[in-house]
């Protein structure tokens, strides 16, 4: 498994470009079963969950074509199998939005459990008792969830928790079923409404957009379109806090300030100066060390827990007691630990992690649990004294494209290792 080594202590400078946003990408490849006609997405993030969708799609049968940009097109008529196996649906959760289209659109679905993960169990039965309430029979064994239905009909499905991809799979389902959906207490974040608005482009009939009642009227078919997927406030929200943690000066095009409210307001509580445009954002802490913040996880649009790990790595080196709760998943805490072999003075109690600020972390060998955990540690290698070797970085090769080329743009002193 490949490494990442970083050596600390130099403050991030210049400009990089934002990639599309993975959790848009995954639910409209998926959308795209939809479709009578071809799809075509752009604005594609090189990403390995993106190769294992794309993998996924073409052993069903369908149809990708992929040029020189990334752009993809996806031809689904030409589908054979109605079946995510477990080898592929373990390596990426989000297999699991498959589920929903080929059950609207082909009435059948064979997708195995997608099981836990590091940071929590993550069920999906509310995707099921939403397919059910529009009238798929489902049974769960083996492993795998086996759905069919004639035609699914529209219902009123109030969320019992704010679910993403629930939300996602419901609202795709939706869109070719019989009558009229209702998904109240629907998940709000930016890439459920970049999934509704390709919909629509589709000529899906989606009401609600942005807000947390979505309401749809099925339609017979929906028809091929052209999307560009929008930029990844994730990958933006980490990049500005690589600029925040080294106390630098750091500029990121091809992205979209509006997507990240709540975390620009805890820059600029930690002290970040920033200016942004329209599709541009650039934070610059005039070399100062930032101030420790308090944050807590909440859906959209309050902060994000995807944006957990990278604050608490910002607190271990900001000035005071800062404090992190995560109200979303039950075990989203792994990095803490790595980071106290750091030098980290951070504790967990319950939800949240308490930090008490030092100037500086002491580089270290440490290991990546998952994703974003994956990348506060990178961040915490950048501020630290000595090298880091971060280990087991598949993880961040899922949602981060060219992590290493980025960093090396503003400046960063770090190569991958193979091991
Ligand atoms: C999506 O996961 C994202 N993944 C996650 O990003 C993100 O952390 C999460 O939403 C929350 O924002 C994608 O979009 C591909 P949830 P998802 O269903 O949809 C409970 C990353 O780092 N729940 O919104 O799987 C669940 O246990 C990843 O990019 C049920 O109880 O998350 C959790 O406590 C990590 N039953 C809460 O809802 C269900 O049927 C929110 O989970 C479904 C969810």
């Amino acid at each position: 498994m490949d490494k990442l080594i970083i050596r600390g202590g130099t403050p991030l400078q210049g400009e990089i470009r934002i990639s599309g946003a993975k959790n848009a990408v995954l639910p409209i490849l998926s959308g795209a079963l939809l479709a009578d006609s071809p799809v075509v997405i752009s604005n594609v993030p090189h990403l390995n969950d993106v190769t294992t969708t794309m993998e996924l799609l073409g052993r069903m049968g369908v149809n990708l074509v992929i040029d020189e940009k990334l752009n993809i097109e996806i031809d689904s008529n030409t589908i054979q199998s109605f079946r995510a196996p477990y080898e592929l649906v373990k390596t990426m959760r989000a297999s699991i939005l498959v589920l929903g289209p080929l059950l609207a659109r082909f009435g059948k679905a064979d997708v195995s459990l997608p099981g836990g993960c590091a940071i929590g169990t993550r069920p999906v039965d509310l995707h099921i008792k939403g397919l059910q309430a529009m009238g798929a029979n489902i049974v769960v064994e083996d492993g795998y969830i086996k759905a069919s239905a004639k035609r699914l009909h529209g219902a009123r499905i109030i969320m019992e928790t704010v679910t993403v991809t629930g939300t996602e799979n419901l609202l795709m389902a939706a869109t070719l079923a019989d009558g009229q959906t209702v998904i109240e207490n629907a998940a709000r974040e930016p890439e459920v409404t970049d999934l509704v608005n390709f919909l629509i482009k589709m000529g899906a009939n989606i009401n609600g957009v942005g807000t947390d009642t979505l309401v749809i009227e099925g339609k017979e078919k929906l028809d091929g379109t052209r999307y560009r997927v929008l930029p990844d406030r994730i990958e933006t929200g980490t990049y500005l806090v690589a600029g925040a943690i080294t106390a630098g000066h750091v500029k990121l095009k091809d992205t979209d300030a509006k997507l990240l409210d709540s975390v620009l307001q805890k820059l600029r509580d930690a002290g970040a100066d920033i200016t942004t445009g329209e599709d541009w954002i650039e934070l610059n802490m005039h070399g100062r060390r930032p101030q420790a913040v308090d944050v807590k996880t909440a859906p959209y649009p309050a902060f994000p827990t995807d944006m957990q790990a990278q604050f608490t790595a910002l607190n271990a080196i900001a000035n005071g007691a800062g404090s992190v709760t995560e109200t979303v998943f039950e075990n989203r805490f792994m990095h803490v630990q790595e980071m106290q072999r750091m030098g980290a003075r951070v504790r967990v109690e319950g939800r949240t992690a308490y930090s008490q600020g030092i100037p500086r972390l002491t580089g270290a060998q440490v290991m990546a649990t998952d994703l974003r955990a994956s990348a506060s540690l990178i961040l915490a290698g950048l501020a630290a004294d000595g090298e880091t070797i971060v280990d087991r970085i598949y993880h961040i090769d899922r949602g981060y494209e060219a992590i290493e080329e980025k960093l090396r743009q503003l400046g960063a002193s770090i190569q991958r290792k193979p091991n």
